[in-house]
């Protein structure tokens, strides 16, 4: 049976979770609107990710014999200066979820629940991609600058994303 403060601490990261899906669909909403369908597929297909990272936490807490609780998800920003804006923040998002993922895994220690730290070594894994693949597009985007052209050819290679 889970600690309940454990819990707690991955019931407000599965929400964690959801909003990032929220937060990267709005992204690719942003980018259906200034017709980056290349871009908007490749948020489209972030946020279908972390919707199955929401899942694995809400799974989890409950194949560990606790309750699984859905808090409101907070709205995500909703408008942005440029392309290159949108992965700036999503790569700050990513940043700070590491943080969020290093406290789990900290918590999951101290209340010496093995099966809470091995659970989470997938997603310390996955930040790390996480943050290379923002970051990536993030250079590359400063690289190409804001204009049409390049954001035409970046659009081109975001639009190749697999659906994962
Ligand atoms: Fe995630
Ligand atoms: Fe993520």
């Amino acid at each position: 049976m889970i600690d309940g403060k454990m819990q707690e601490a991955l019931n407000r990261h599965a929400n964690a979770e959801f909003y990032s899906s929220y937060l990267y669909l709005s992204m690719s909403a942003y980018f259906r609107s200034i017709n980056l369908p290349g871009f908007a597929h490749w948020m489209r297909v972030q946020a279908r990710e972390e919707l199955a990272h929401a899942l694995k936490f809400y799974d989890h807490v409950i194949e560990r014999g606790g309750r699984a609780n859905l808090q409101l998800v907070e709205a995500p920003t909703a408008q942005w200066d440029s392309p290159l804006a949108v992965f700036e923040d999503a790569y700050r998002h990513e940043q700070k979820v590491t943080g969020l993922i290093s406290q789990l895994v900290d918590e999951a220690v101290q209340t010496r629940d093995h099966a809470t730290s091995n659970f989470l070594q997938w997603f310390v894994s996955e930040q790390v991609e996480e943050e290379a693949s923002a970051d990536a597009i993030v250079q590359r985007l400063k690289l190409v600058g804001n204009t049409p052209g390049g954001l035409v050819i970046v659009d081109h290679e975001l639009a190749q994303r697999g659906s994962g």
